[in-house]
């Protein structure tokens, strides 16, 4: 049968000796995060949290500084330009974290200051439960929680909760010691994202075993209860490389959905349950490229093709080398605010999803001539 834990946590219930030991390997082990330490400002924490909510921190730290070079404060960030901010954004995905940061830059540089409240923040774009709490916590020092994938694991575990997001946060509320949540909630995000880590979790280093339910019970791989995993849908897209000379002719998306205000080859993703023969692709692509740049295309052979997965579907996208019958401009209704004609020096100047680089690679590597993928 098994044992009980001897020293655990009692369920549910804030323990002081789990916060004190979790609290001193923190005060140890703390990842040394430019947004850390001497690095600390409420601009600098928020702008950290909404980069690491969909993206990992190691990830993170290169665009994070080049970022703080670019756009040193809030005021910095509102007076930027829309496409310098997504160009520093280019490779990060979730692009609308970045239209929401710089929305959220003009707010404040307009109410003369950052928020001090949770209410505060929450009324930013894009700020939510996590981002409000853990800039709430960190830099103003509030009583917060911020339970991201991380602290929710670590918590379930723990308690041997099943998990969820809801449950977890108004556990956390409980658990926090107050004026210390800031550490609290970093120590949690270091130790899941370190020891505490989904599969494999390295117990017997942890600073918490003796108060961890599912670790004295050597169950920490039962813990949080498996979410049942939904396969997003395969949906097929084309675009189109336009070449003149050595550019390459872009679309800029509009400002609003899924990669607003970026960049790319253009083209269009084609509706839910669409034939995706090449037939099909050639003519959705010529009547697409009608309907966005006003002209008749003539489209040549297939360059390649690129997979992307996003959240809510796998896109396969084709490439065509095409031909226009005129110069092209972006149509009113049409799926893109503006086109350019791009060499390969500037496009480091514009914002590019992944999607978009991937295609561009293809593109680069491919020679002017008709290749077939059919
Ligand atoms: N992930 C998200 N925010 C973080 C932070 N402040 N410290 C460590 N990991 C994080």
């Amino acid at each position: 049968m098994a044992r009980a834990p001897a020293e655990t946590a009692p369920l549910f219930q804030p323990s002081p000796a789990l916060n004190d030991a979790l609290l001193d390997w923190y005060a140890e082990r703390a990842r040394p995060l430019p947004w850390r330490g001497e690095g600390l400002s409420l601009y600098r924490t928020w702008v950290s949290e909404v980069m690491c909510q969909q993206t990992r921190v190691d990830t993170v730290i290169p665009y994070f500084e080049r970022w703080m070079r670019a756009f040193p404060t809030v005021e910095h960030l509102a007076n930027a330009p829309l496409d310098d901010v997504l160009a520093h954004w280019s490779g990060l995905g979730y692009y609308s974290r970045a239209r929401n940061l710089h929305a959220g830059a003009a707010v404040v540089v307009a109410a003369g200051g950052f928020p001090t409240t949770l209410a505060g923040w929450r009324a930013l774009p894009g700020v939510g439960e996590y981002i409000a709490g853990a800039v709430g916590s960190i830099a103003l020092g509030l009583d917060s929680p911020a339970v991201d994938g991380n602290l929710e694991r670590v918590l379930s575990r723990v308690h041997r909760h099943p998990g969820g997001r809801p449950a977890i946060t108004a556990l956390a509320q409980r658990l926090l010691p107050p004026g210390r949540a800031g550490d609290w909630n970093q120590a949690l995000m270091d130790l899941g994202a370190s020891l505490c880590a989904p599969r494999a979790a390295r117990c017997g280093e942890c600073p918490i075993r003796a108060h961890c339910g599912a670790g004295q019970l050597g169950e920490a791989d039962r813990w949080p209860a498996a979410k049942e995993r939904k396969v997003a849908p395969e949906r097929a897209a084309v675009g189109a490389l336009v070449r003149d000379g050595d550019r390459i002719l872009f679309g800029q998306r509009l400002p609003e959905g899924l990669f607003g205000g970026l960049f790319e080859l253009p083209g269009l993703l084609l509706p839910k349950g669409a034939a995706t023969d090449e037939a099909a692709l050639r003519g959705a692509l010529q009547l697409g490229l009608m309907e966005a740049l006003g002209v008749d295309a003539h489209i040549g052979g297939a360059v390649g093709q690129v997979a992307h997965v996003l959240t809510h579907m796998r896109l396969q996208l084709v490439i065509f080398e095409v031909q226009l019958s005129g110069e092209p401009a972006a149509q009113p209704g049409g799926a893109y605010q503006g086109l350019r004609w791009l060499g390969r020096a500037e496009r480091g100047g514009v914002g590019l999803s992944t999607l978009a680089s991937k295609a561009l690679a293809l593109a680069d590597a491919a020679p002017s001539s008709q290749g077939s993928l059919f």
